[in-house]
C-alpha cells in the first residue's frame, strides 16, 4: 500500500479508483467520532455561544419592567425629555449589533494571532465588561445628580403612575447616564458576541473530524438558541424581570464567561492553527488527544498530512504522489507557510468568488428572511390579531421551545442529511409560513386570522431552526481554506449583522407603510435566496475541509 491519494481527492472517487487497497492507508471519513477530549474542548467553547444568545435574547421580556426603571416622563416646567422613548429603547437594544459588526472585523485577525483558544479566553473579558455596564445602568449616577440634575419622583413609563419603589429619586441627568451605560454596555457585549460568532463556528470545524462538523456546527446554534430561551424565560417577572432583580439577570453572563475561564484547560487550541502557525509538535499532541489515538496511527498522520499540505502551499504545486503522509516535517521544509489573506486580497481573487457569494448570501438571506422580526415584534402582531396579554406571552415561550426542538434535530440531521436538503428544505417551508402570517395579518377581525397567525408564526420560527439558522454559521468554516478562513468567516459575520441591524430597523416602517402585507418583502428575498441556493450552493456534507476547498475552486 504505497500510493496516496492527494487530501482533496473525492473519497469515493479516490477508493473506487484503488479498490481494496486505499481503505488500507485509512480513509479521514471514518475517523473515530466523540472523545472526551472533544466533548469537552466543544462544550467550553460553546460557553461563548451561550453568552452571545444569551445577550440576544435578554432584552425582550423585562423590557417593560427596564423601562420603567430607566425612565423619566416629560415633566416639570422644562419638560424634560424622555431617556426611553420608542427610538431610544430601539436603539439601545439593535446597538448591540453594531457593536457586533466590529467584533467580527476585528476578530479574524486576533484569532489568527493569538490562536483561537486565547482570543475566546480573552473575549470572556468583553463579556463580563458588557453585562456588568449594563447592570450598573441601574445604579443613579452620584456626580451626575450633584451636578444639578432635577431629583423628581420617577414614574411607570408611558403612564404617568407613580413607580413601585418611591423612595429612590433619580433626575433627568441621571436617567440619561444611566441610559448612556446601558448603550455602553450593549456596544461592548455586541463587540464580544462578534467575535463569538466568528471564532466559535470556526473554532469548531477546525477541531471536528469531518462526520462531526455538521453536528458540532449546529451545537452552537441549539446553545445560543438554548441562551436565548433562558435569556427570555428569566426575564419575565415571575423570575428575575422585576424592577429589583433585572440588573441581576444582565449580569447572569458573566456566569457562562468565568466558567469558561475556569474550564479553559478543557478548551485545547485548535491543531489548524498551530499549524498554520508551522508548529506541527503541538498540533499532533493535540490531535492525539482529540481524536484519542496514538501518534502513528496512520488515520492521525493522514489528517495531520492534509492540515499541514493545505497550510504551506496551492495544493496543485505540492508532490502529493510522492510523500508520505508521516513527512509534514519535511513538507514544511520544503514549502513556506501561507499568511493569512487580506480581506481585499481574496475579494479580487476569482477562486473566492463562489465560497464568498454562498457565505455571504446565506448570511445576508438569513437575516431578511425576517427572523428576528419574528422573535421581537411577534407579541406586537400577535395582539393586534386581539390576543391576550397572557397568550401571547405563551406562544412566545412556545416558539422559542420549538426554535429549541427544532434545532436539537437539525443537530442529529445535518450530517444525515446533509446540509443542501435542509437549507432548502427550511427556506420553502419559510416561504409557505410566510404567505401564511401574510393572509392573517391581511385579515384581522376575522376567526381565522388569529389561530393561523400563531400557526404561522410557530411554523416559520420551526422552518428557520432546521436549516437557515445554523446553516449559514457553520458554512465559512468549511468552504475556506486556512489561511482565509478568519478572514473570510468575519467578513460573512459582519454581513449577517449589518443586515440583522438593517433588517430591525426597516421593519417598524415597513409595516406603518404595508400593514398586513409586512412580511411580503421578506418572502421576497427567501424566494430569491432559494433559487439561488439551488443552484449556487454545493454538498459539504463528509468531505475533508482540503477536499471542499478544491471543489469549490475547480
Ligand atoms: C440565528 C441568527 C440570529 C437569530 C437566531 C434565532 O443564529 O443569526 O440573528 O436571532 O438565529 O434563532
Amino acid at each position: 500500500i504505497n500510493s496516496r491519494v492527494s487530501c482533496t481527492t473525492s473519497r469515493t472517487s479516490a477508493q473506487s479508483e484503488l479498490g481494496e487497497s486505499f481503505m488500507g492507508v485509512s480513509d479521514v471519513t471514518l475517523m473515530p467520532s466523540f472523545t472526551s477530549a472533544l466533548l469537552k474542548a466543544t462544550f467550553t467553547a460553546l460557553l461563548s455561544a451561550f453568552q452571545f444568545g444569551y445577550n440576544n435574547g435578554n432584552m425582550n421580556t423585562q423590557a417593560g419592567v427596564m423601562r420603567e426603571c430607566l425612565s423619566l416622563p416629560p415633566r416639570g416646567p422644562d419638560g424634560a425629555a424622555l431617556p426611553t422613548n420608542d427610538a431610544i429603547w430601539g436603539f439601545c437594544v439593535s446597538v448591540f449589533c453594531l457593536g457586533a459588526l466590529g467584533g467580527c472585523n476585528a476578530s479574524g485577525q486576533l484569532a489568527d494571532r493569538w490562536g483561537r483558544k486565547h482570543f475566546l479566553l480573552v473575549n470572556n473579558l468583553l463579556f463580563i465588561a458588557g453585562g456588568l455596564l449594563e447592570a450598573l445602568s441601574c445604579l443613579p449616577t452620584c456626580a451626575c445628580a450633584a451636578a444639578g440634575g432635577a431629583l423628581t419622583g420617577p414614574t411607570v413609563w408611558g403612564t404617568g403612575a407613580p413607580l413601585s419603589r418611591p423612595e429612590v429619586e433619580y433626575g433627568p441627568c441621571v436617567c440619561t447616564a444611566r441610559v448612556l451605560t446601558l448603550i455602553a454596555g450593549r456596544i461592548v457585549s455586541g463587540v464580544a458576541c462578534g467575535g463569538a460568532t466568528v471564532v466559535v463556528p470556526m473554532y469548531l470545524g477546525e477541531i471536528a473530524p469531518p462526520q462531526l462538523r455538521g453536528t458540532l456546527g449546529t451545537a452552537f446554534q441549539l446553545t445560543m438558541v438554548v441562551a436565548i430561551l433562558c435569556g427570555q424565560v428569566f426575564g419575565l417577572d415571575a423570575f428575575l424581570g422585576t424592577p429589583t432583580l433585572w440588573p441581576l439577570m444582565l449580569a447572569l453572563v458573566c456566569v457562562p464567561a468565568l466558567l469558561q475561564l475556569l474550564l479553559q484547560a478543557w478548551l485545547l487550541e485548535s491543531p489548524r492553527w498551530f499549524v498554520m502557525v508551522g508548529m506541527e509538535v503541538p498540533a499532533e499532541d493535540i490531535l492525539m488527544q482529540l481524536r484519542d489515538t496514538p501518534i502513528d496511527d496512520p488515520q492521525l498522520q493522514e489528517e495531520l498530512f492534509c492540515m499541514v499540505e493545505a497550510s504551506v502551499a496551492p495544493a496543485e504545486q505540492l508532490p502529493i504522489a510522492s510523500a508520505p503522509y508521516n513527512d509534514t516535517r519535511g513538507l514544511r521544509a520544503a514549502h513556506q507557510s501561507r499568511a493569512s489573506r487580506s480581506l481585499a486580497s481574496m475579494l479580487g481573487d476569482p477562486t473566492l468568488r463562489l465560497p464568498l457569494s454562498v457565505s455571504v448570501g446565506l448570511m445576508v438571506s438569513q437575516q431578511f428572511s425576517g427572523i428576528n422580526n419574528a422573535f421581537n415584534f411577534s407579541s406586537t402582531f400577535l395582539k393586534q390579531n386581539g390576543l391576550g396579554d397572557h397568550t401571547v406571552l405563551w406562544i412566545t415561550v412556545a416558539m422559542n421551545v420549538g426554535n429549541v426542538l427544532v434545532t436539537a434535530l437539525s443537530v442529529y440531521l445535518m450530517d444525515i442529511a446533509g446540509r443542501r436538503l435542509l437549507v432548502l428544505g427550511s427556506m420553502c417551508a419559510m416561504v409557505l409560513s410566510t404567505g401564511m402570517l401574510t393572509v392573517a395579518l391581511s385579515n384581522p377581525g376575522h376567526g381565522f386570522a388569529a389561530p393561523l397567525a400563531v400557526i404561522s408564526t410557530v411554523s416559520f420560527v420551526a422552518s428557520f431552526g432546521i436549516g437557515l439558522g445554523p446553516i449559514p454559521w457553520l458554512l465559512p468554516a468549511e468552504v475556506f481554506g486556512m489561511d482565509e478562513r478568519a478572514g473570510a468567516s468575519g467578513f460573512a459575520a459582519s454581513s449577517n449583522w449589518l443586515a440583522n441591524f438593517a433588517a430591525a430597523q426597516m421593519f417598524l416602517p415597513l409595516s406603518t407603510a404595508l400593514g398586513g402585507l409586512t412580511f411580503l418583502p421578506f418572502g421576497g428575498v427567501l424566494v430569491v435566496a432559494l433559487v439561488l441556493t439551488a443552484i449556487y450552493m454545493p454538498e459539504t456534507r463528509g468531505k475533508s475541509l482540503e477536499q471542499i476547498r478544491a471543489e469549490m475552486r475547480s
